[in-house]
């Protein structure tokens, strides 16, 4: 594979100053002497940034709102008030495109009452191959920037003062590669432009409390339905001494959880140097392509280290540590060792099994059998007793039979997931799998989602009673607004799949919970390190603390309870001093 740098950027985008509404912010202060080259700050654009898609989209948008902050714009409340939109898509199922082409009409309407409005667009539904058709598609949008061109924001519209950040002034990140003979996005420069983005304060976190931590990007998988290879291009991981560096910083400002991040986060290392400190490192994949894993950093290496990062207690100075999304090729020993032994690791792992028939699982190009995949849980539930497993599952693949169907039917029933995020398929452009019909009638696969979905609310509703009576510890997140509240079933608007990772669901039925637990008590939410949903009351001043709460409801996507001891651990957000 050759990679490719992509030519200079473009000539920046002009965005037409206008003063934003409301009362102006106050100048940031600068120096006297460079003071007179700095743009106004009413005369800068006010973003918003809609985020589509998975935790390595919502990570993306942090670097970029990042980007935007630094070069002195400022955050807008909605889409509708915003000078500059970033829309940050989502590809991996056509209804994840349909729904940013249907907001087409609202955008140019916009765009016409307020003639300075620009709207740009990145993400994994930006793809090299099909540029020349974005503009017919995305009618509103000014720019297109792919996953790798997504660090030149700021510099691309023209927002880049002489007194940026040097990183945002310097910075050159698009690079292209080829896979199966078409350009995609190249990864190879993410890594060091995080790494500049972090040393000048520009990830601008959406929380206080969890942290995303990207440590590998791209894909090199063979799915054959997946367009994420095609979209993010080969995988590329951080190296080894920023990753635990920005786990660091993260732990001194105060978080709680961290989760590390990449789309087959457990193979993280393999494309990194070999080197003497790592030698003790002797990983074999158990399936798919065989690679040399010896004496590279991996994901059990990682996991370790973070957890040796200790507060002034002794204790783990990041409490939670998770990871998204693992790959049954890719879960060795080590990392399952490494899972039990860690005390900050999540009870909790979130490993995709798509099918559960072999027939069905080679013609996904998933490259492992059913069998392989219990094996593997089974190891994992062995070294860590009662650990919670969700997982993701695609109905209605080219040629699925009925029998196929039952067969993942019963795998459900026999692994019993704790939650299921399912799918009916949707053909993806240039995927290897529009080589094979798409011949599951829409009708057939929406009856199999809604029966695997029937079938899964049962097992989850099984899996949760278990918890009913017991006392957890739950990190409280959020005030549970009014309307999640309710019952809750796949969304009208979202009728080809369900329980996207990332997504909340209120449980059935659960109750208002406002006032429930004295005056001034709302309804807050929150999780366990098993990853389980949990409803309470409380004072909001709860929100970021870890309580204990006692369970008594429990319903098939989530628990409800009472706060039995409160709180525990320091605030979130305060500093927290690390231990050398
Ligand atoms: N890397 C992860 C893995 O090992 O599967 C998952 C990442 S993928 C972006 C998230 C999920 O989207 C997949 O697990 C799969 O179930 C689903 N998905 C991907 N392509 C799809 C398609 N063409 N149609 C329906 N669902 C799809
Ligand atoms: Fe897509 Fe498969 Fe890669 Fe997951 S492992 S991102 S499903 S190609
Ligand atoms: Fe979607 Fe791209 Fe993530 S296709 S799921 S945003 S990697």
């Amino acid at each position: 594979m050759t990679v490719r740098p992509q030519d200079t950027p473009g000539a920046p985008m002009s965005l037409r100053p206008r003063l934003l509404g409301g009362a102006p912010a106050a100048p940031p202060s600068v120096d006297p002497g460079v003071a007179e080259f700095r743009p106004e700050t009413h005369s800068l654009p006010g973003f918003f940034i809609w985020t589509l898609g998975c935790q390595m989209n919502q990570s993306d948008s942090e670097e970029m709102a990042g980007q935007l902050l630094a070069a002195g714009c400022l955050r807008s409340p909605s889409l509708e008030a915003a000078d500059l939109v970033v829309i940050n898509t989502c590809a991996v199922r056509e209804h994840a495109e349909a729904k940013v082409i249907g907001r087409q009409g609202l955008l140019t309407a916009l765009k016409r009452a307020r003639p300075g409005m620009r709207v740009v667009l990145t993400g994994c539904g930006v793809r090299e191959s099909e540029r020349d058709g974005l503009a017919r598609r995305f009618p509103a949008v000014d720019m297109f920037l792919r996953p790798d061109e997504e660090p030149e924001l700021a510099l691309r519209l023209g927002l880049v003062s002489a007194q940026a950040p040097i990183g945002l002034q310097t910075v050159s990140t698009a690079a292209t590669t080829v896979v199966s003979g078409r350009p995609v996005s190249a990864a190879d420069r993410l890594a060091a432009s995080r790494s500049t983005a972090l040393a000048e304060d520009r990830v601008a976190r959406s929380s206080t409390l969890s942290a995303w931590l990207p440590i590998v990007y791209g894909c090199d998988k063979t799915c054959t339905y997946c367009i994420v290879p095609f979209s993010r291009g080969p995988e590329r991981s951080r190296p080894f001494d920023d990753i635990v560096a920005e786990a660091r910083s993260i732990a001194e400002a105060g978080f709680v959880e961290l989760t590390l991040l990449g789309q087959n986060v457990n193979s993280y290392g393999h494309d990194l140097p070999a080197e003497e400190r790592f030698a003790h490192i002797e990983t074999e994949r158990s399936a798919g392509r065989r690679l040399d894993l010896q004496s590279r950093p991996d994901l059990a290496e990682l996991l370790c280290v973070i957890d040796g990062i200790r507060g002034a207690d002794g204790g783990p100075a990041i409490s939670r540590l998770r990871f998204i999304t693992s790959h049954p090729w890719d879960l060795s020993d080590r990392l399952i060792d490494a899972m039990a032994s860690c005390e900050s690791v999540a009870e909790h792992l979130h490993l995709p099994i798509q099918s559960g028939d072999d027939a069905m699982l080679q013609r996904m190009g998933r490259q492992y059998t059913l069998a392989h995949y219990k094996l593997r849980l089974a190891r994992i539930r062995e070294a860590v007793p009662g650990i919670a497993v969700s997982t993701d599952v695609i109905v209605g693949f080219c040629g699925e039979t009925e029998a196929e169907f039952q067969a993942t039917l019963a795998a459900l029933e026999e692994i019993r997931f704790d939650t299921v995020f399912a799918a009916a398929y949707s053909p993806r452009p240039g995927t290897p799998a529009l080589r094979l019909a798409d011949d599951v009638p829409p009708a057939v696969k929406r009856r199999r989602l809604n029966e695997l979905l029937a079938r899964q609310h049962t097992i989850g509703l099984e899996r949760n009673r278990e918890w009913l009576g017991r006392d957890v510890e739950v990190l409280v997140e959020r005030i549970t607004p009014q309307r999640q509240v309710a019952v809750v079933s796949i969304a009208p608007d979202d009728a080809d799949t369900a329980a996207e990772p990332g997504l909340d669901y209120a449980g059935v039925g659960v109750p208002d919970l406002a006032g429930t637990a004295g005056e001034g008590s709302v309804a807050l939410a929150g999780r366990t390190r098993h990853n389980k949903l949990v409803h309470l009351a409380g004072d909001p001043e709860l929100i970021g603390r870890a309580v204990i709460v006692h369970i008594d409801y429990a319903g098939p996507f989530a628990l409800r309870g009472r706060v039995v001891a409160t709180p525990i651990g320091p605030s979130p957000g305060v500093a927290t001093t690390v231990v050398e």
